[in-house]
């Protein structure tokens, strides 16, 4: 039978930046693209301590225009362009109590992590993509961005919202310029955090891991896979979008959640 595709070599010629890509699904994410033999770059604010050896890092605090700024300078002075930008960076740290107790510094916080930082990666490497009429980018956005839960996420999910909506419009502009631009909005992923508070919640309320669980996914309202999803699994997706075997994808928004979003 005729190989269609070596998926191992498929992105050897790439180099590939994923924010955030030291835990949790930017890690996954890194490792797959690196399996797939691209040049991957990782950022975060602090080592990540041991790592696959042929990962690059980079310190940078995203959540300012500085660090962005920084980033991008030092991958172009040191690997000469990028290829594949996946903006993994995200995540909520505001507290429970619904609106009244969000200030704006939460709001801003918020915002500048999950919004602005890709907004920030994608001006800085958008210009030698367009030179070249080629490059991905991808957003990991989130299902909050259309099933926002108030609680303690209120600002996360809207940034989410206003990503998967600048991710739309920055597809229209350049890829008929070259550059496909995609978001993927997963539902619960079960990373060490997530493992780590499943561990707390168990304790706190005398319950198993198992019951912790099930009661995170009956305020999701129910996952009907039964499980979070793994980090591996939204990397091996992504891995997917940034080949060629995706050539003709572009300006789509992908969930994975395991059926959670219960609309069509
Ligand atoms: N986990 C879920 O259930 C879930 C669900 C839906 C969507 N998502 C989305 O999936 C993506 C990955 O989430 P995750 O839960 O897998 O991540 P995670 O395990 O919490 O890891 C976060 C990563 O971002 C880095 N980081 C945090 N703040 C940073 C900053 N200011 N500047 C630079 N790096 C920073 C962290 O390293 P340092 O702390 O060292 O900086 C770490 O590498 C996010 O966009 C998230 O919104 C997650």
């Amino acid at each position: 039978m005729t190989k269609l595709f070596d998926f191992n070599n498929e992105l050897s010629d790439k180099i590939a930046l994923v924010t955030g890509g030291t835990k949790g699904t930017g890690k996954a994410i890194a490792e797959r693209l690196s399996k797939a033999g691209a040049t991957v770059i990782i950022t975060a604010r602090h080592h990540p301590g041991s790592m696959d050896e042929k990962l690059h890092f980079i310190t940078a605090d995203l959540s300012r225009p500085e660090g962005n700024e920084k980033l991008v300078k030092e991958i172009l002075s040191s690997f000469g362009r990028l290829d594949i930008l996946i903006n993994a960076l995200g995540g909520s740290e505001t507290p429970g109590g619904g609106f009244a107790v969000l200030n704006d510094k939460d709001w801003e916080n918020t915002i500048q992590t999950n919004l602005l930082a890709p907004v920030r990666l994608d001006r800085g490497f958008l210009p030698q993509m367009l030179e070249r009429r080629d490059g991905v980018i991808i957003h990991i956005a989130s299902i909050q961005g259309r099933l926002p839960l108030f609680d303690s996420t209120l600002p996360y999910a809207a940034a989410k919202a206003g990503l998967i909506n600048y991710s739309k419009g920055l597809s229209k502009e350049v890829s008929p310029k070259g550059v496909r631009v995609l978001t993927v909005s997963p539902g619960w992923i079960m990373t060490s955090s997530a493992t780590k508070m499943m561990e707390r919640i168990a304790e706190s309320s005398e319950t198993t891991i198992e019951e912790a669980t099930q009661s995170v996914m009956d305020a999701l309202g129910g996952i009907p896979i039964g499980k979070p999803a793994q980090p591996e699994d939204i990397a091996e997706f992504v891995g997917f979008l940034v080949s060629p075997r995706a050539k003709y994808l572009t300006g789509t928004e992908y969930v994975i959640d395991g059926g959670t979003i219960p609309t069509i």
